[in-house]
């Protein structure tokens, strides 16, 4: 259950955060400049680390004659990966980069018939140049974000930097371990624009992680515009944690998120959580209460006091209405329903909700996820359940979902304790909670789906997602401060063979990932459990 820990003065934590930011700023600026690199990162200097790589032969050199070649039957969407990698490259090198379909050599993505899978590249590097080759342009943008790696931090930049751009000689093949590899956030206890929610987005990208979870409705506010309910966005939409203005995703910036996750390959999984979590819900419409009253809106952190009410016909026309119109604005082919902690919903009424629930999810095409309490009604078929218990969680919360896992239930896997990324890393950490306990970097890295729920069918996991709870956070700076460093170790839980999970070689190839955050202007936790380079 998520409780809070003692609220700080937001003007101290807005205090807190520009100190933090001003802390980071300037220790970029003050650092003296890292020492040019005269051999280019190793071909396995990767966070996710690739499923297989063979360094030789000699490095590859961006100048100012390089182009980014494609070919010439390519596609619209293998020339939106090349003229976005070009975007990346052009600022920090200065080069002009053009797109072409001639000549010889440079950089050059191209699909081909391979055992790739939907989302594998292989990347070839020689002097004549690197060939990023995959069966489907998610593999070619993939692709992208190992090249990018293998480059020196400073292409990150958005000005001309000295260079050289040289990149390590050799092949690596990649592919995911698993399908899903997701990333959650919470835009309603505080409301985040779909500008911050981009920025995020790009962020998730250079990982590899293709699910975006925006939890979109809970007791602080609703999120997202429904047409045949204008006041669950007007007016629950209205206000969030500490009582700020909130607001709302109209459908026209939702299709936005959903177009600009799309470039990035990945894919949005929006939640409704119920029937709990519907304060704002409630607080709109009294007809959705049992006893017809509309509670006011709720600016506090507690959780478990609001429920729809379960025997009223009213609540599955609001549903059906709300699942109806998120679905029409989803590609995507999930839709959460949440269903955690409806600690005041009695276990008859939620078993028959998300009976009732689950098919309108099915009658707009799309597949139902839920948190794992999922498992204690009767999953549809081909749901997903979330699990997100701690390593103390009871064996027989976890043997209920290890025994739907059994039953044919795909699982996620969320450990609280592991990839939480609001729990505190310490308890000097400034933003975020504690109640699944304080989570270091090693922590969340350190553990394997495969094998982590017991019972459960190694088949039956789809793979990983790190949520991201918003009661402390407020900018984009806080997200990412409680994001990095842990976000890429999640993703490469997702994406790595198990056989190359290590922490003495991941802290590494992680630390290496610092210098990349500076150039980016992404705010990062410095953990001393990781080997930050000092240059
Ligand atoms: C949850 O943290 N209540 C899913």
């Amino acid at each position: 259950m998520r409780r809070h820990h003692s609220t700080t003065p937001r003007l101290t934590r807005v205090l807190g955060s520009l100190l933090l930011v001003a802390a980071a700023g300037a220790f970029s600026v003050g650092a003296a400049p890292a020492p040019r690199a005269a051999e280019p990162a190793p071909l396995d200097r990767v966070v996710p680390a690739p499923a297989s790589v063979e360094p030789g032969g000699a490095p590859y050199r961006i100048t100012a004659a390089t182009r980014v070649r494609v070919d010439g039957a390519a596609g619209f969407s293998v020339r939106r990966v090349a003229a976005y990698l070009a975007g990346i490259l052009r600022p920090s090198t200065g080069y002009r980069l053009p797109l072409t379909e001639q000549g010889e050599g440079g950089i050059r993505l191209r699909l081909a018939k391979g055992s790739f899978g939907p989302e594998g590249y292989r990347l070839n590097s020689a002097p004549d140049g690197v060939t990023i080759t995959a069966s489907a342009p998610a593999g070619l943008f993939h692709g992208v974000q190992t090249l990018r790696q293998l480059l020196p931090a400073a292409v990150e930049r958005g000005t001309v930097q000295p260079g050289p751009w040289t990149v390590a000689g050799g092949t690596i093949e990649d592919h995911p371990r698993y399908a899903y590899r997701g990333a959650m956030l919470d835009v309603s206890r505080h409301f985040f624009t779909v500008g911050q929610v981009k920025r995020y987005i790009d962020q998730l990208a250079l990982y590899k992680i293709n699910e975006l979870h925006l939890h979109l409705s809970d007791d602080q506010g609703w999120r997202i515009a429904v047409d045949s309910w204008p006041r669950l966005a007007s007016y629950g939409g209205s206000t969030e944690v500490g009582g700020g203005a909130g607001g709302h995703y109209t459908k026209a910036d939702y299709r936005e998120i959903v177009r600009y996750a799309a470039t990035r390959y990945v894919e949005l999984v929006p939640e409704i959580d119920m029937p709990g979590h519907t304060n704002a819900a409630l607080a709109s419409y009294a007809r959705l209460n049992c006893d017809g009253t509309a509670p006011p809106l709720y600016t506090g952190t507690q959780v478990g006091f609001s429920s729809l009410c379960v025997n009223k016909p009213v609540t599955y026309d609001f549903v059906d209405d709300v699942i109806r119109e998120l679905a029409a604005l989803t590609p995507g082919r999930y839709l959460h329903i949440g269903g955690d902690e409806a600690h005041s919903t009695s276990h008859a009424d939620y078993v028959t909700f998300m009976d009732r629930v689950q098919p309108l999810v099915a009658k707009y095409g799309k597949t139902v996820i839920g948190w794992h309490q999922l498992t204690g009604a009767t999953p549809a078929k081909g749901a997903l359940a979330q699990y997100w218990g701690l390593d103390g969680t009871g064996a027989a919360e976890k043997e209920q979902v290890a025994a739907a896992a059994r039953n044919g239930t795909g699982l996620v896997l969320s450990p609280a304790d592991r990839v939480y990324l609001d729990m505190k890393y310490t308890k000097d950490t400034p933003l975020g909670l504690s109640w699944a306990g304080l989570v270091e970097v090693k922590r969340s890295y350190d553990w394997d789906p495969g094998t982590y729920l017991p019972g459960a069918p190694a088949s039956a996991v789809r793979g990983v997602e790190a949520p991201l709870w918003s009661e402390t956070l407020t900018r984009s700076s806080d997200i990412e401060y409680m994001a990095f460093p842990r976000l890429p170790g999640v993703a490469e839980l997702g994406w790595s063979p198990a056989a190359t999970h290590g922490w003495d070689a991941y802290k590494v190839r992680l630390a290496a990932q610092g210098p990349r955050w500076d150039a980016l202007g992404i705010t990062y936790y410095r953990s001393p459990q990781v080997p930050w380079p000092t240059g």
